[in-house]
């Protein structure tokens, strides 16, 4: 036995604490190409809830041990944390035993966790620390209860309640599955007693691997003490093994966002059906009407009125403005802006104050400034138009030639009739005119009009005889 597991918990020099996160397993159940840690949950993938819950918890250093799919898993998770690589997986201990090389001299304090539960709440993670911290145990574990605890580990508690060991559920009897409290696998250690005692660890179980729960029954059993905390709420326990469970998790979480919005000053009409993500930022007095969805680095202003059924994705939208019926994505919104019913904007926006987007208005990267409006029915695209410009009914750039994408310039206070078709690249000046039903396809000086239109002609009496001829016609028959 190793010098550490002789005294377990015997004493640490430094407080710090690291964070292993275990993301390395196969994921099965999942059935998906994507994997788990990967999965989209409320606008961020899913192992990212566990890492900002370390993050929010003080911890600054968290490493994520990945294997399956672990390259995919690195480029999804980014680089702000360190990955260690578990090449096979051997169960849970073999995958912590993956991290020994990045801690061998390490003397702190080691929070080890699995990279599938999101609903973690920070203070959870920082009243356990704190509890290991104060007790100097040899581990502190959070626990929790079910009446039917089937499938996971069970605590086994000796005659004085004392935490002895933690028994899986397929290698646990009768009396231990009875066993109703059962382990999260959130667990607080002294990193060199955890290692030691991992050495130890055998795979002579049901399931052939090396569980990390054995761990618990080692220390014990080296005279360390287990402490261990009960969970205030149990949900934050909650795994994600499967869709089914993804999506539970994602209701438990959408709450927690919608309540934070609602007690930071945000009206929501109708929470079961809207949908903001977890970094969407909403201002006060801002009202999210029903089937919403803010999705990404969204951020709303004060004031605002969003929906009924609006998505805006990855946007800025300032203050005052009204979004009804529309979608925005990867766009700039000003201030008392009036957006929709219907209206697309797609990427690379950017809208002034008092702009105003009628229905079935589509933009794409298009600058349109101060007070221009676009009412009804047109195409704005690469585009960029000067204040108070008035756009028609109608009105489309053609920006495409088949080959390249060309834009359109138009200037401050013109008038562009409508259906007016502006064939790129054009500019139109500053106060021009342009007659409706025109092709433009030359610049327009600045206070010019510009007519594009075959003359119109009238022929009298031509309906009357033609109405005739068909009289005649049908008689014939
Ligand atoms: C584990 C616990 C169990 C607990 C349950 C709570 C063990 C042996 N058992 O069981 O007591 O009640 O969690 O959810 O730990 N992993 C790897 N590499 C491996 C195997 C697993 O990284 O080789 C990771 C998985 O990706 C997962 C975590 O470790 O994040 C837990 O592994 P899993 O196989 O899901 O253990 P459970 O059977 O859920
Ligand atoms: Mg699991």
């Amino acid at each position: 036995m190793s010098e550490a597991t002789a005294q377990p918990g015997a004493g640490y020099p430094s407080s710090e604490c690291a964070a292993l996160i275990l993301a390395a397993g196969k994921s099965t159940r999942m059935r998906s190409r994507l994997p788990k840690p990967l999965h989209p949950l409320c606008g961020i993938p899913l192992t990212r809830h566990v890492i900002r819950a370390c993050r929010h918890a003080g911890i600054s250093r968290v490493i994520v041990v990945v294997g399956h799919e672990a390259e995919a898993v690195r480029a999804g998770l980014g680089d702000d944390v360190e990955y260690a690589l578990q090449a096979e997986q051997r169960g849970s201990g073999d995958a912590v035993q993956a991290c020994y090389s990045l801690l061998k001299d390490y003397r702190g304090l080691t929070l080890v966790l699995a990279g599938d539960v999101p609903l973690l709440r920070p203070e959870t993670l920082t009243a356990l620390i704190q509890r290991q911290m104060q007790t100097r145990a040899a581990a502190t574990l959070l626990t929790a209860f079910l009446d039917d605890a089937t499938g996971y580990g069970r605590i086994v508690r000796g005659a004085d309640g004392s935490v002895e060991k933690i028994v899986e559920h397929r290698d646990a009897t009768p009396e231990e599955r009875a066993i109703k409290e059962w382990n999260p696998s959130i667990y607080c250690f002294p990193a060199q007693d955890l290692f030691a005692a991992l050495k130890e660890v055998r795979s002579d179980n049901i399931q052939g691997e090396f569980y990390l729960t054995d761990v618990i029954g080692i220390l014990r059993q080296c005279g360390g003490r287990i402490e261990a905390l009960p969970m205030e709420d149990s949900s934050e326990a909650l795994g994600v093994n499967t869709r089914v469970e993804l999506a539970n998790a994602a209701s438990i979480l959408r709450q927690r966002i919608l309540n934070r919005l609602m007690l930071s000053g945000v009206t929501i009409t109708d929470p079961a059906t809207t949908y903001v993500d977890v970094d969407v930022q909403v201002g006060q007095d801002t009202t999210l009407e029903p089937q919403t969805f803010l999705h990404g680095s969204t951020v709303i202003g004060e004031g605002c009125s969003i929906g009924p059924f609006t998505r805006i994705c990855d946007s800025r939208v300032g203050d005052n403005t009204t979004i009804v019926s529309s979608q925005v994505v990867r766009s700039q919104i000003g201030n008392g802006v009036r957006i929709g019913p219907f209206a697309n904007i797609r990427p690379g926006c950017q809208l002034a104050d008092h702009v105003k987007i009628g229905d079935f208005v589509e933009l794409k990267n298009a600058t349109l400034a101060q007070r221009v409006s676009a009412s009804h029915l047109s195409y704005i695209g690469d585009a960029e138009v000067g204040e108070e410009t008035n756009i028609g009914a109608g009105v489309v750039t053609c920006n495409y030639d088949g080959i390249q994408k060309h834009r359109t310039i138009i200037g401050k206070g013109a008038f562009i009739g409508t259906h007016t078709t502006l064939i790129a690249p054009v500019t139109v000046g500053d106060g021009a005119f342009i007659a409706a039903g025109s092709p433009i396809n030359q610049d327009v000086p600045a206070d010019s009009l510009a007519i594009a239109r075959e003359k119109m002609s009238v022929k009298p009496d031509w309906a009357k005889r033609w109405r005739e001829k068909k009289e005649r016609f049908h008689a014939g028959r």
